[in-house]
């Protein structure tokens, strides 16, 4: 017969090296995001002063990969998906989005290879699919 095993899996979460490494992917988004002429209209989309934003997307990020639910508990109730409709996302802005987001994970280079390519590939589909046109 056969057993089901109960996982002691690691979360995606403690895989890719957990907050410190998530701070670290996020960091190097809003630089590139800064610097790289290739996101300037994602960049104009958002606040002149990118600070809330460094401390809020690790914060999902954790929550969502199965980490501390910080970002939940400071916003109960909050679909993260739905609040982005306002911002008229485009296949252009999700794009950027998403290259800028897996540039940044390939340059923090976590060890876990595995976990950060899915990481890149389930953020890609994410935010490409936030695209209104
Ligand atoms: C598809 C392209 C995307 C665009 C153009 C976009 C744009 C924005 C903008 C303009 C804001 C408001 C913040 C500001 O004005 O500085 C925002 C907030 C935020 N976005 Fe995005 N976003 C995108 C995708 C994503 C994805 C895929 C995620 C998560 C994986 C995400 C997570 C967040 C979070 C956590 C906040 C802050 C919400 C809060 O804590 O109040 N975004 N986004």
């Amino acid at each position: 017969m056969a057993t089901t095993t109960e996982t002691s899996a690691a979360s995606p979460y403690d895989r890719i090296g957990g907050l410190a490494t998530l701070r670290q992917i996020t960091d190097r988004f809003y630089d590139l995001m800064e610097t790289e002429p290739a996101f300037k209209t994602l960049r104009a989309m958002h606040a002149p002063d990118l600070g809330p934003m460094r401390e809020s997307l690790p914060l999902f990020l954790a929550g969502w990969s199965g980490g501390p639910r910080t970002w939940w508990e400071a916003n109960p109730g909050k679909c993260m998906v739905s609040m982005h409709s306002p911002f008229g996302i485009d296949a252009t802005t999700a794009g950027q989005w998403a290259d800028a987001m897996r540039q940044a994970i390939s340059d923090v280079a976590p060890s876990d290879t595995a976990i950060a390519g899915a990481l890149a590939d389930v953020l890609d589909r994410m935010a490409r699919g936030m695209a209104k046109a």
